[in-house]
């Protein structure tokens, strides 16, 4: 984050893990929950549709048991990402 709030995402923060769906996974810093699941998705899992601005709220994940829209949801070492519920990727 820079001191006007921005994100930078051109510049890749250190890597850190995360728990998906119960796997621990390596992502590179900065990514959305999004990026991390688009990640680790085989080409043939990763759906066609994503609006990536948090308007199609197609994208509903747990993180540590609550509700987050991917896209939209940053993670941190050694968040829960649950996709279970809602993710239809
Ligand atoms: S991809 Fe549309 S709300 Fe996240």
């Amino acid at each position: 984050m820079t001191d006007q709030g921005f994100r930078c995402v051109g510049a890749a923060d250190e890597g850190f893990s995360i728990e998906l769906d119960g796997r621990s996974v390596e992502i590179p810093g900065g990514m959305s929950v999004l990026g991390a699941l688009l990640l680790q998705a085989d080409r043939d899992q990763q759906p066609d549709w994503f609006c990536a601005i948090g308007q199609c709220q197609r994208c509903r994940v747990r993180v540590n048991g609550h509700e987050a829209i991917a896209c939209q949801t940053y993670p941190r070492p050694g968040d829960r990402i649950d996709t279970s519920d809602g993710w239809s990727g």
